[in-house]
């Protein structure tokens, strides 16, 4: 199929792109670089207008491309670019398919977990409420704007967690006290932590493409999620840390500011019910395989 990525360059399009290639996909990668790294057969495109000069149709939309949430401390201009780069560019992508003959069929969209907002112990699966705050907005947002620009395609709406890999994402950061012998969990860590494998992300979305039945929101974290303590304990076997000293949320919110209340201090349990009633396998179900795989 002739699948159409944007934010194809990023930490977890990097993953998809050769995935997609892999899998007998033509990629095309929308992207704001002029001279983007390569990425095997994919081709790059910086304005929708090129896709026309094309006579091939696209049949899939993935939505990816948005300002880094963890990048900069949310004032009020980057929380507009957070906002813009993610719904401004869905809105245009929509206006661009309302425009040619034959519009995408599949449309597979990302958003996050932060639309449950801050909770408690409760096991959220994809019906469960949206939340409070400002992650939660953006992700409201977000949906709705892709909904609204995917039309009558088949829409999945890929409510992604903690993507955990080694090159880049959360890892490395969450990673390096750990690898410096001083272990930490944030606040008290009993707040829940739904982290996933970007092997297992980079296989939800083919599997999106593939599952006819699958549509609306897909929760996309393994199918475990753990507490801070939880994950602190897992990254100590694999680092063999041995000082355990917790980072207070005072001193995590005088860090990073707003972003540590609801990214940090603050978690969700969510749980996978979409994925795996459709037939879907993770790779990495348990955060002690999934970080032994990451340090191999
Ligand atoms: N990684 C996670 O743990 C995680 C968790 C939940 C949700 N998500 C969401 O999943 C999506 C992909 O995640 P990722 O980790 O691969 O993100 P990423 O590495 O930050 O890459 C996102 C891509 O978006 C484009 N982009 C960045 N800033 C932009 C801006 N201001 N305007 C327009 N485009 C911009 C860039 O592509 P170009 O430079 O090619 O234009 C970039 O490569 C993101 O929207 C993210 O919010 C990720």
């Amino acid at each position: 199929m002739e699948v159409l990525v944007t934010g194809g360059t990023g930490f977890i399009g990097e993953a998809l792109v050769p995935a997609l290639l892999d899998e007998g996909h033509s990629v095309t990668v929308l992207t704001r670089q002029s001279h983007p790294s390569p990425i095997a057969q994919a081709r790059f495109i910086q304005e929708l207008s090129e896709l026309s000069e094309s006579e091939t149709p696209i049949d899939v939309v993935i939505n990816l491309a948005g300002a880094s949430l963890a990048a900069k401390r949310w004032n009020t201009e980057y929380k507009k670019k957070m906002v813009d780069s993610r719904v401004v560019l869905t809105q245009r992508l929509g206006e661009y398919f309302r425009s040619v003959k034959k519009r995408p069929a599949i449309w597979v969209n990302a958003s996050a977990i932060g639309f449950y907002g801050p909770r408690n112990d409760e096991a959220l699966t994809e019906s469960a409420d949206t939340g409070e705050g400002f992650a939660a907005q953006l992700c409201r947002d977000w949906e709705s704007a892709a909904a609204e620009a995917a039309g009558d395609a088949r829409l999945c709406l890929m409510r992604l967690g903690v993507v955990l890999d080694k090159s880049d994402g959360a890892y490395p950061q969450m990673a390096q006290p750990f690898k410096m012998g001083v272990a930490n969990w944030i606040g008290d860590g009993q707040q829940w932590l739904s982290w996933v494998h970007r092997d297992d992300v980079v296989a939800a979305f083919c599997h999106a493409i593939e599952s006819s039945d699958l549509r609306g929101p897909v929760n996309v974290t393994a199918p475990h999620p753990v507490t801070s303590r939880d994950f602190c304990e897992a990254m100590r076997k694999v680092h063999r840390t041995l000082l355990a000293v917790p980072m207070p949320g005072f001193v995590m919110r005088a860090m990073v500011g707003e972003m540590a209340d609801e990214l940090l201090i603050t978690g969700q349990k969510v749980v996978p019910q979409a994925l795996e009633a459709s037939g879907f396998a993770f790779n990495h179900p348990e955060i002690d395989v999934a970080l032994a795989a990451i340090e191999a």
